[in-house]
C-alpha cells in the first residue's frame, strides 16, 4: 500500500515514498501556495494555524512526514527566547553526566546548539533528514513547533518533552535583540534604539515565529496537565529563582534521577554553574561563530534578567500586552511570574 502522508493544513498529499528531488518539489509547491507575510525580519508562512520562518517551514513539513521517533527521545520545546539554550545545557549534562563530569564537559569546547541541534532548523532543513544516523543515545532534540503540528511519531510515542517558557514581556524585549543582533544588523550605531510599534503589533496579532505565543504555549500547557508524565512544563522564571530544585525535578522527569551521592557530592550545584548564563556566556566558544550563517552565537547569551521588560517597555505598552496576554490565557490556570530577578 501507498505510504501517502497528508500535509495538514493545505489537504494536499504527499507520498513519502516519492524520490527525494520529487519530495522536495512537492513540498516546495505546498509551500508557495501558503498564507505568507513578510514580518519584522523575514517572510513568515502560515501552516497549521502557525507562523513558521521561512528557513525552518520545509523542515517542518518534511519532518512532519519523515522523523522517526525513538522512546527514548528527549524533545525540548519552546518559544524562542525563553530558554532553550540554557535547558539545551541543562539536560546535555543531567543526561550524559556519565560520560562527562561538568569540568570535561563538551559544553566548554561546543556551542550548546551543536549539542543539542534542532529537528526542523538543523536535522531537516532542506526538507530531508541530515545527520540522524550519527547521534548518540538518548537522542536530545530541540522544536520550536507546537505540540498539534510536531511529527505524529512523537505525539505517539511515550518520548518525554520539556516544554519551557517565559512571561512574554520578557520575551518581546529578548526577541527584539536579539532579532537586531542579527549578522545583517550588526551596525550597532544603525540599530533602532527602543522597540518599534512595527515590532509589537506583529507580536500583539500573534505574527511572531512559531506563534502566536498563547496558541503555541497553551498547547503545551494543557498537554501537561493531561499527560504529566509525558510533558514537563517549565518556566524561565522558576529556573531562576530556584535551579537547584528545578534540576532535580527535571532530572527525575527525563529518568535521570540525581542520586543522593551525587546530591552529597555537590553535582547539582556543579551542573547548574556550568550552565549558568555568566559561565557559558563567559566561555569563548560562545563569543565566537555564526550560526545558520546569519545569527552571532553571542547573541543567545545577553542579560537573562527576569522583569527587564521595565527598562525597554513604555508604561502604555506593558498595560497592552499585559492585557492581552490576560485575556489569551483566561481560566487556563496559567499564570506568569514578572517580578525583577537578577544574577546567576
Ligand atoms: P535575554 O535576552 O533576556 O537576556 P533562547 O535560548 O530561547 O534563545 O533564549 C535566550 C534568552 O535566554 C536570552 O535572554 C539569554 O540571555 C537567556 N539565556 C541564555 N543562556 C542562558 C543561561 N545559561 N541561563 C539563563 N539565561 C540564559
Amino acid at each position: 500500500m501507498e505510504n501517502t502522508k497528508n500535509s495538514e493544513s493545505s489537504g494536499s498529499a504527499i507520498n513519502v515514498n516519492e524520490n527525494e528531488q520529487e519530495l522536495q518539489n512537492n513540498i516546495e509547491k505546498l509551500v508557495t501556495a501558503l498564507p505568507q507575510e513578510n514580518s519584522y525580519h523575514f517572510r513568515q508562512y502560515k501552516y497549521n494555524g502557525t507562523w513558521f520562518p521561512s528557513f525552518s517551514i520545509r523542515g517542518v513539513i518534511s519532518s512532519q512526514l519523515l522523523f522517526q521517533a525513538d522512546e527514548s527521545d528527549i524533545f525540548l520545546a519552546s518559544l524562542p527566547k525563553c530558554g532553550t539554550t540554557w535547558l539545551r545545557a541543562l539536560i546535555f549534562s543531567i543526561v550524559n553526566r556519565g560520560r562527562y563530569k561538568p569540568k570535561d564537559s563538551p559544553l566548554l569546547f561546543k556551542p550548546p546548539h551543536d549539542l543539542v541541534p534542532n529537528i526542523e532548523i538543523d536535522h531537516f532543513r532542506d526538507g530531508l533528514p541530515q545527520n540522524l544516523e550519527q547521534l548518540s543515545r538518548p537522542r536530545i532534540f530541540t522544536t520550536h513547533v507546537p505540540y498539534a503540528s510536531l511529527p505524529n511519531s512523537i505525539k505517539a510515542s511515550n518520548c518525554r518533552i520539556v516544554y519551557v517558557c517565559r512571561n512574554p514581556l520578557d520575551t518581546v524585549v529578548s526577541y527584539w535583540h536579539f532579532l537586531n543582533s542579527m549578522v545583517k544588523n550588526n551596525n550597532a550605531s544603525a540599530r533602532p534604539k527602543r522597540i518599534d510599534d512595527e515590532f509589537l503589533n506583529e507580536y500583539c496579532l500573534g505574527i511572531q515565529a512559531y506563534g502566536p505565543f498563547w496558541y503555541n504555549t497553551l498547547e503545551y500547557w494543557k498537554v501537561s496537565l493531561e499527560k504529566p508524565e509525558s510533558v514537563l512544563f517549565m518556566t524561565y522564571e522558576d529556573l531562576k529563582e530556584d535551579p537547584i530544585f528545578q534540576l532535580k525535578k527535571l532530572a527525575s522527569f527525563l529518568g535521570f534521577q540525581f542520586s543522593a551521592e551525587e546530591e552529597a557530592e555537590g553535582l547539582i550545584e556543579e551542573i547548574s554553574t556550568l550552565c549558568s548564563l555568566g559561565n557559558l556566556k563567559s566561555l569563548e566558544v560562545n563569543q565566537k561563530g555564526i550560526r545558520l550563517s546569519i545569527i552571532p552565537v553571542s547573541a543567545y547569551f545577553r542579560k537573562g534578567e527576569v522583569g527587564d521588560y521595565v527598562n525597554h517597555l513604555t508604561p502604555s505598552t506593558v498595560e497592552t500586552l499585559n492585557k492581552l496576554v490576560e485575556e489569551k490565557f483566561a481560566g487556563s490556570g496559567l499564570v506568569f511570574k514578572s517580578k525583577l530577578i537578577t544574577g546567576e
